[in-house]
């Protein structure tokens, strides 16, 4: 299956649980330098990227970052749980005052797979963290539809991909 095309420039938001497979589809498809993580963020700012008490530092770093690529017109993809509705409508507040197309990107991994791969992690999210991303993920596709987004795209990383764009919005 091939993904449907995404802009270029264009403000990009990861969504989906941990172990879902997010950065992994990042770093196949963008440079290092378009990929802005809260965790490689806590890694640089706290004592590593598990820092969870630096996770408001990190965000403050990540939203500077993204408005300044943004604010140059340059592609910038925001690599965050993005389960947060809030967070979710500044990027696209963002998006849209740089007049970059505002694209989100549901990585729609089972939860199964999900589990398994993060049983498997060095440094696992604790078992009930991980089970409340679950949740949030298995309701978010249907807020995202509903947000404003110029492209809605679904990918799962256990089986191949699936694709679902909405019209362009200007
Ligand atoms: N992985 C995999 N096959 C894929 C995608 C990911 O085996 N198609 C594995 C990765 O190698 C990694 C784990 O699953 O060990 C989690 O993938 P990652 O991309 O890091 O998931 P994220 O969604 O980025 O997780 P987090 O929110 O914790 O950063
Ligand atoms: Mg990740």
């Amino acid at each position: 299956t091939t993904e449907p095309p995404i802009p270029d420039p264009a403000l990009v938001v990861l969504v989906g649980a941990s172990g879902s497979g997010k950065s992994t589809w990042a770093q196949a498809r963008y440079r290092a330098q378009e990929i802005v993580s809260s965790d490689d963020l806590r890694g640089v700012v706290g004592s590593g990227r598990h820092d969870l008490d630096a996770t408001d530092d990190a965000f403050d770093l990540l939203d500077r970052i993204v408005a300044a690529r943004a604010g140059r017109g340059l592609t910038v993809v925001v690599d965050t749980l993005g389960l947060d509705g809030a967070r979710r409508r500044s990027y696209l507040a963002q998006a849209r005052a740089a007049g970059l197309p505002a694209v989100a990107v549901l990585v729609d991994t089972s939860a199964d797979v999900c589990r398994a791969r993060n049983t498997a992690r060095d440094r696992p999210v604790p078992a009930p963290a991980l089970a409340g991303q679950l949740r949030k993920a298995g309701q978010v596709g249907a807020e995202l539809d509903g947000e404003g987004w110029d492209l809605v795209v679904t990918v799962r990383s256990d089986d191949g991909v699936r694709s679902a764009a909405a019209p362009v919005v200007s």
